[in-house]
């Protein structure tokens, strides 16, 4: 008898479902079993190109269905609330595409749901599977670069030619900082903790027919006396990036997604002089690591595994709420020019 997998629907057959789709394909204890698109014609094609025999194009269909355990949602970030709380109620786990929701009354109603169903919700923030994130991560936990004093990243990408279907990413309410930003924002949750306070300057001169800024600088207090900052670009003209850098006591750590090296900098005893005295140098090491942007794959089959094995997931309910938290308060400091202090409570 093979291994038990996770029967899996997929809400939604845009661009972001290949991901979906081929993770859950290659996860090895997942299988989609059914997907759905309010277009017809996308939901079609996707189960012809992935094998799946059942396609719907209204979500509640599909949320009917007994042998179905969990479900995806690679949706627009407007309807991530209100499916993952019929789905949760309709029996299935969840594993929702990020920014959690739009807002913190959304991510509450959903933490609410998956408390009061017992099941799982897991947000798909991706960074926390991309192997130069998480090798970095590992570094910081074991000490090699000392005291945390600054963490910086940054979401440069450019949009201008990626609205979504409909247009959907073009709206006031998913500014990009909570649409792309949430990326960095969660990246530096994960490395420093919950940031306490921040400030925001922003402006918009490459996107001008957007209604948001395209630029944001965000600078903010994290726990320990750590600072840090977030530069979210979605009007930049330059190769997708989240360059990450990591500085430490003893060192020094730069990472993105899209580069196939870690560097680490650090001081390290090798030289000695003429009168044998050891003098500290900082060395540059580069550490090959595999480039895994969207790695769907290990974040698809953790969540599948913590259904198996009734383990908590890494990114549940609170954890995405909290990213979205920190997001709302840099768009709220940018509009009023003010600092803004952060509380977590959900
Ligand atoms: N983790 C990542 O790095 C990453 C990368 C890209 C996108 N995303 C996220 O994935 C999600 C989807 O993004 P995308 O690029 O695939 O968008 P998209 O516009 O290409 O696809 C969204 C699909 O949802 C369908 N849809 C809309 N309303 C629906 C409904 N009621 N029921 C069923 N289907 C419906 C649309 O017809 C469309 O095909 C977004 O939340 C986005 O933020 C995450």
């Amino acid at each position: 008898m093979g291994k038990k997998k996770i029967r899996l629907g997929v809400i939604g057959a845009g661009s972001f479902s290949n991901s979906h789709l081929l993770g859950i394909k290659y996860a090895g204890n997942a299988e989609a079993v059914a997907i759905c698109d309010i277009m017809e014609e996308k939901a079609r094609k996707q189960a012809e190109k992935f094998g799946i025999s059942d396609y719907y194009t209204d979500y509640k269909e599909l949320l009917k269905r007994d042998d179905i355990d969990a479900v995806t949602l690679p949706l627009p970030d407007q309807l991530h609330a209100q499916v993952t709380v019929d789905a949760l109620r309709a029996g299935k786990h969840v594993l929702c595409e990020k920014p959690m929701a739009l807002n913190l009354d959304d991510c509450r109603q959903m933490i609410k749901a998956a408390r009061e169903t017992g099941k799982q919700l897991m947000i798909g923030q991706i960074g926390r599977y991309t192997p130069g994130f998480l090798m970095a991560k590992k570094m910081v936990d074991d000490g090699v670069i000392g005291e945390l004093f600054f963490v910086e990243s940054e979401y440069a990408h450019d949009y201008s030619k990626i609205g979504g279907e409909g247009g959907w990413r073009i709206t006031p309410e998913r500014h990009p900082v909570i649409g792309g930003g949430c990326h960095a924002v969660d990246l530096l949750r994960m490395i420093a903790g919950d940031p306490t306070e921040v400030f925001a300057y922003a402006n918009g001169k490459v996107l001008t027919d957007w209604p948001v800024n395209d630029c944001t600088i965000a600078v903010m207090k994290f726990p320990n006396n750590v600072t840090g900052k977030v530069l979210t670009s979605i009007g930049c003209k330059r190769k997708y990036t989240m360059r990450t850098v990591i500085y430490g006591s003893k060192g020094t750590i730069i990472v993105d997604n899209t580069t196939p090296t870690l560097t680490l900098f650090k001081e390290e005893f090798t030289q000695m002089d003429e009168f044998k005295n050891l003098h500290q140098q900082a060395v540059e090491l580069k550490i090959p690591v595999a480039i895994n942007n969207h790695n769907f794959e290990a974040e698809v089959r953790d969540f599948c595994e913590c259904i198996l094995e009734g383990k908590p997931v890494l990114t549940d309910g609170v954890e995405g709420a909290s990213t979205v938290a920190v997001c709302l308060a840099i768009v709220e400091s940018e509009q009023k020019e003010e600092k803004i202090k952060l509380e977590y409570n959900f």
